[in-house]
């Protein structure tokens, strides 16, 4: 394979791993109501639509202006999808994207990105480190992924009778012992939360004390030098280390 072949073969990968991600975020988030979407259903977590957005806004900090030193879409965005300086709980009194205007600025962030993606180095020996392998790719794609773990905990936390995606079908190539898992994984599922159930009693049944709760809810997804998808950044920045900027 030519050194042009196997970036070729990188990028693909980059992109059809950034579609699946944003798949599965949407997937998440589309049987939803709007209101659903913007309500804060526990002050542990973020209205649903802080995160989609934030997905977005981070993909945009590093993906466009990192990479391609492309200007910011809005300093505003910047503020509201700041994790830092945003507590989960306040973050319902911000003046967030609807979903409608959250899901049209992620998509046109993802646009330019896969624009710039077709014009970036990802072999170049001493070039941007954040490409070296496709890492910035892979820690973006993995914090998709992480956020939709966290879109997943709120889910569970939602009154009423409680949302459960229904595991896909294993792709038809899958092997027999595939197919079982996966069934098997459908009808375990477990059952609809009871219906007004409060959310901290459920969370104090399983980890006791809400502070280790916050601190592994907040945490997870703000690990600076987050590894992308096996195969990709795995070499990481050593002259430049990821700025802690990374949110949650
Ligand atoms: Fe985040």
């Amino acid at each position: 394979m030519t050194p042009g072949q196997k970036t070729a073969t990188l990028k693909e990968r980059v992109a059809a791993e950034l579609h699946e991600s944003r798949r599965r975020s949407l997937a998440l988030l589309d049987p939803l109501s709007e209101a659903e979407q913007i309500t804060q259903h526990s002050p542990l977590m973020s209205p649903l639509v802080w995160d989609l957005a934030h997905v977005g806004n981070y993909e945009e900090f590093w993906l466009l202006r990192e990479v391609a030193s492309i200007p910011p879409t809005s300093p505003v965005y910047d503020d509201i999808y700041n994790a830092f300086d945003h507590p989960r709980a306040t973050r319902t009194t911000l003046p967030l994207l609807g979903p409608a205007e959250a899901r049209r600025y992620i998509a046109d962030v993802r646009g330019v990105a896969l624009d710039v993606l077709d014009g970036v180095d990802l072999e170049r020996e001493g070039g941007n480190p954040l490409l070296n392998d496709g890492f910035v790719y892979g820690m973006v794609i993995q914090h998709e992924h992480q956020h939709d773990e966290t879109i997943l905990a709120t889910l569970q936390l939602m009154n009423g009778d409680g949302y459960r995606p229904v595991a896909p079908a294993p792709p038809s190539g899958a092997s027999a012992r595939e197919k079982r898992g996966a069934a098997k994984r459908r009808s375990q599922r477990p059952p609809p939360l009871a219906a007004g159930a409060a959310a901290g009693t459920r969370l104090a049944g399983s980890l006791e004390r809400p502070g280790a709760l916050l601190a592994g809810v907040v945490d997870r997804t703000s690990a600076p030098g987050t590894a992308g998808p096996a195969g990709l950044g795995r070499r990481r920045p050593a002259a430049r280390p990821l700025s802690p900027a990374l949110t949650n």
